[in-house]
């Protein structure tokens, strides 16, 4: 962990630490203002459905979120709260928290000359991407079986394969509705070039969700994506990554990863 940004020194073993709401500067929270306001005039185009319906009940946007009432709002709705981290944390503790419903954000924001683009992911990027749709019941429910999963998959050396998943799904899946192509993945809806990009531009794949696919295909971390995977509905993730995965990691394990 250390080359990472935070400051991991206070956290707890779970890798929690205080969000200290009143320690942000007031052109910190104007700069996650802008990244707001920039990023709310792309997602009615392109962002799904639920994450739309999500953002409207959570009277966000004027500063840096307080983690505490997002989480009593959260609680209420589908029984998920946020958890203050200082950052990425490690497999288990990620894990270990989304299997008990508890989606870990980071504290700190980007600084102004990342605006654009930011390596690791940030406040504003765990916020406006992954928080609303936790509002979404199938989504929720979804993201609490991957947590397990991700436990499992730790036992089983399948961390790599489940990792890929997460990737083309959280972080950049695609979702079938009737207005077209639309956003879930976090990494999209928070991204200010790949949102749009990800609805329009001819050039990168879109293929329809395939578990398996998804399992075996590796992706860059520093461009925009080449190849989408397009789910149905939340219902549809739920079904497909229902099954158990041990007999499917033991047989893709022996499979070479395909090119993103
Ligand atoms: N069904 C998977 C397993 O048995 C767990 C999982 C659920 C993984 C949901 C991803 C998403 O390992
Ligand atoms: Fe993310």
């Amino acid at each position: 962990m250390l080359s990472l940004r935070g400051d991991y020194s206070l956290a707890a073993s779970d890798y929690s630490v205080e969000q200290d709401w009143g320690a942000y500067t007031g052109e910190q929270h104007a700069l996650f203002r802008r990244l707001f306001e920039r990023q709310s005039k792309l997602v009615p185009r392109y962002a799904c459905p639920e994450w739309i319906a999500a953002i409207a009940g959570l009277d966000a946007g004027d500063s840096i979120p307080r983690f505490d009432s997002l989480s009593i709002k959260l609680r209420a709705k589908t029984g998920w709260e946020i958890v203050a981290v200082p950052g990425l944390i490690p497999d288990e503790a990620f894990f270990t928290h989304l299997a008990n419903r508890r989606f870990p954000v980071t504290v700190w924001l980007r600084k102004p000359e990342e605006f654009e683009y930011i390596v690791e992911p940030d406040v504003f990027h765990d916020f406006f991407g992954h928080v609303p749709l936790l509002f979404d019941r199938v989504y929720a429910d979804h993201l609490y079986e991957y947590g397990k999963g991700g436990l499992k998959a730790m036992r089983l050396a399948a961390v790599k394969m489940l990792a890929r998943l997460y990737w083309y799904t959280i972080e950049f899946g695609l979702m079938k509705t009737p207005a077209g192509v639309r956003a879930y993945g976090a990494g999209l809806i928070s991204s200010g070039g790949e949102l749009a990009y990800c609805v329009v531009d001819p050039a990168p794949k879109r293929l329809p969700f395939n578990l398996e696919q998804a399992l075996l295909t590796g992706y860059l971390i520093d461009r925009y994506q080449s190849t989408y995977f397009v789910i149905d509905s939340f219902e549809q993730l739920m079904r497909e990554t229902a099954p158990d995965f041990t007999p499917i990691y033991a047989r893709l394990r022996e499979l070479p990863v395909l090119a993103p």
